[in-house]
Formats: C-alpha cells, structure tokens, sequence
C-alpha cells in the first residue's frame, strides 16, 4: 500500500516556496485551469467531494460558497483566513510558508465560484515567515503571464494581504471582518451570518487555509479521487498537529479519519521514553478530551463526535499519566480568560470566575462548593457569548470533569 503520509497539501510538489515556476511545472494551474472551463461546474465538484471547513467546525464549504454565489451583483469579499493562534494548532502556518501558491490558486477558484472580487489573506503577524512567503507568492502570481491570462479572460481579482492583529480572538470570523474594516477584532454576533452581511454590509466568505489549500486539488482530480482518500465515509486528507508527550510531534498529513492511535503510535513514535498514556486533548484546549478508551476514535469530524468529542482544527496534545488534568485545564483556562475580548459579561467573567476555581482546585484549595459551582458553570454559560469562545473555554471543563471527576474531588479540601 502506498504511504499514506503528506500526499497532497503537504506534497513535495506543493512544498515550493514562492517558487512560480516551478508550480506551474507541477500541479499548479491545473486546477484553476478546469475551474475556469466551467465555473458553475464548481461549486457541485466541491459538494460532491465532500469538502468541510477545516478550520474547527467541519462546516460543508459548498453550503456557505452557495449561499453567497446566489447574491448577485454585490461587491463581495472573500477571507482566507490564517490568524491560527490557539495552543497546539500549527498547520495553517506550514501551508502559508511554505504552500502559498497552493492557498493563493484555492483562493482564486472560491473567488470564481462565488464571483467574489475582493480576496483578503488575513495573516498572523506573529508568523512572520508566512507574511513573507505570501507577499513573495502573491508579487509572483500577480507579474505572472498566468495570471495575465486570467486577468484578460474577465477575472478582475483585487487580492490583498492583511496583518490580524494577533490576538487569538482576531481569528473568529466576525472579528476577522472587523478587521478587514479596520477595526479592533471585535466578534460582531451570532447574526446576520458574514455570508449575507460581511465587510461593509457586503457577503462575505471567510474560509480557513486548509480549506482553501484542497480546492485546486479537488478540481484538478474530481470529486472521487478526494472521496477516496478519506476513510470510511470521511472525504480527504487532514493536517493533524500532533504534539506533548511523544516522541515525533509535528504536522501529519493523513487520510481524514485516520484512528488516532495510529497517528500517536505509528507517526507520532509513540510515548517519550518511560511515559505512558493519559488523555489527549483532541481538538486542541477548546474542545474535550479522548481517553486510552478512544484511542481507537478514527480522526474524522462524525466518527469523533460519537465518542462526545471533537475534531476541531484536528490538534492531538497527548498527555501522560503524572500530568495533571486539572492544573492543565485550569492553564487552558487562564489562556482563554486572557483572550476573552470582554464584550460580553458572561464570558469575561465566566472565564475568569472558571479559572479562579480551576486554580483553587488545583492547588487543593478548593471546597465541593467551588466544584458544584464549576459545573453550574458549565451548564449556565454555552450559548450566552456572541460568538464561540466561550463554548470552547466551557467544553474543555466539561469534558475533563466528564472522563476526570475523580481527580477532581481528590484535589479538593480535606
Ligand atoms: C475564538 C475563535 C478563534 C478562531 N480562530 C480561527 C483561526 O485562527 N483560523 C480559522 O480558520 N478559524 C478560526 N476560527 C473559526 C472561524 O470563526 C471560522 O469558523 C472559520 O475561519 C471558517 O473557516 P472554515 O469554514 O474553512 O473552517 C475561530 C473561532 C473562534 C470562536
Ligand atoms: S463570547 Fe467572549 S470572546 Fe466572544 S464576543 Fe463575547 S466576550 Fe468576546
């Protein structure tokens, strides 16, 4: 059987720098090539592939491409979005640095599909060499006789590169669209949806990296070949971020829905030396935990959600037995109470009000009141924030008091 690792994103021949050339000898173009042969034809290629938003919500990418292609006549706006700044979440920045052309050619085919005129990179500026790559790729693409070609049949494409402003919370959609219109990034609210109200009123489509890395791909080799890679009924390749207590941590292209035990075990080296398994926060700290019980779990977003978890931006952070779960959650905590943007009283104080109990528990001052009241908090919070990051904060609680109660009650106050 061929090797299922770093196929098709992380490909050598994706792997190129800002190398236009060199692209172009390759698979580049290609994709955007079919694309433009028949643009109404992609959209359903994207839909038969079975394409999700791979930036956390497993979201169908033709659902939202739909939405804001059936919106004529409007300027719209299209956000690739590479903000990527929650712990243990880092492969956006990979495919930035070191795939621009493949994010930027994506980008021009979802552009294509909607009839969007406006692509924005919206970058981390904490990811300096990514800003560099995209601005090198970009310069290229643009002098290009390729895009001359594309710019003479019609495509009248305005791509520009944006510097978010680092926060974590910049990289929420609503935020992202605020900051396209210069504002601090500041959630907007749950409605309208971006893809009826976004930049200046207009639709806008905001899509994560990776999502938009697969689109030449699915293009150049139909919707079958990218069915087929995924396992089981999962479509595609997935970046797994795989990092803690094992031996190779890194970026692992692999066939979505890969079990995660193979991915710790088989790619990830296993457990450092002399340490064995605990948990892994799949989903990275704003989703829930897998026990030794789910290490069979195959990594796709339906096949995790059986087993009361989440795939997330598909981060593994494996933990070993001696870790704390609490004193790691109550760190995940103090994370997204410092990221909370303080619009919303329930989320400024919820987090901080979490972590203060997260810490007292951990540091074994905390009473059964002090645990009675986190899991009130659990139960009161969802839903109560304009956007997500409160979900995320209480998710991580609720899922380790779910697998890890005992430790809990044995932290508390004799
Ligand atoms: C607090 C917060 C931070 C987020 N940060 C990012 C981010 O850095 N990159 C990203 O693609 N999505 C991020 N998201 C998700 C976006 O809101 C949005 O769902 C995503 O960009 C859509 O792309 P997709 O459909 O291709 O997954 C974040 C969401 C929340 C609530
Ligand atoms: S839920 Fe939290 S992060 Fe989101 S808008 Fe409200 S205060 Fe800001």
């Amino acid at each position: 059987m061929d090797d299922p690792l770093n196929q098709v994103l992380l490909n050598q021949q994706s792997r190129i720098g800002s190398d236009l050339s060199l692209w172009l000898e390759g698979w580049g173009g290609d994709g955007l090539n079919v694309a433009m042969s028949d643009p109404a034809a992609i959209i359903p290629v994207i839909k038969e592939a079975g394409l999700l938003g791979l930036g956390g919500s497993g979201f169908p990418v033709y659902k939202k491409w739909q939405a804001i292609a059936e919106q004529k006549g409007s300027d719209k706006y299209l956000i690739c979005n590479g903000n990527e700044d929650e712990p243990g979440t880092f492969k956006d920045r990979l495919l930035l640095e070191e795939t621009p052309l493949q994010v930027i050619e994506g980008a021009t085919i979802a552009a294509l599909a909607c009839d969007i005129k406006h692509i924005i990179f919206y970058i981390n500026p904490n990811l300096k060499a990514c800003l560099k790559s995209m601005e090198s790729a970009l310069e290229r693409w643009l002098q290009s006789g390729f895009y001359k070609g594309i710019y003479e049949s019609g495509l009248l494409l305005n791509y520009k590169i944006l510097a978010s402003s680092g926060h974590y919370i910049a990289g929420e959609e609503t935020a992202a669209i605020e900051a396209v219109e210069g504002n601090f990034p500041f959630p907007r609210g749950k409605v309208p949806r971006p893809t009826e109200s976004g930049v200046h009123g207009n639709p806008t489509l905001v899509n994560n990296v990776e999502t938009l890395s697969n689109v030449s791909h699915i293009l150049r080799k139909g919707a079958k070949w990218y069915q087929n890679l995924g396992i089981g009924n999962a479509s595609g390749t997935k970046l797994y971020s795989l990092s803690g207590d094992v031996l190779s941590p890194g970026v692992y292209e692999l066939p979505m829905g890969t079990p995660l035990s193979e991915l710790i075990y088989n790619y990830g080296g296993g457990m450092l030396v002399g340490k064995e398994l605990k948990a892994v926060f799949a989903g990275g700290p704003s989703n829930t935990i897998l026990t030794e019980q789910g290490l069979d779990v195959n990594l796709d977003f339906e096949s995790v959600k059986v087993r009361r978890a989440a795939l997330g931006t598909g981060a593994m952070i494996v933990v070993s037995r001696g870790t704390g779960i609490v004193k790691r959650v109550a760190q995940y905590m103090d994370f997204f109470a410092d990221a909370s943007c303080g619009q919303c009283p329930s989320c400024k104080t919820g987090t901080y009000y979490m972590s203060q109990l997260l810490n007292k528990i951990d540091t074994g001052k905390g009473s059964k009141a002090d645990l009675d009241n986190l899991v009130d908090l659990c139960r009161i919070l969802p839903g109560s924030g304009r956007c997500h990051l409160l979900e995320g904060a209480v998710k991580v609680v609720d899922s380790s008091l779910y697998h890890f109660l005992s430790e809990y009650e044995k932290a508390l106050q004799e």
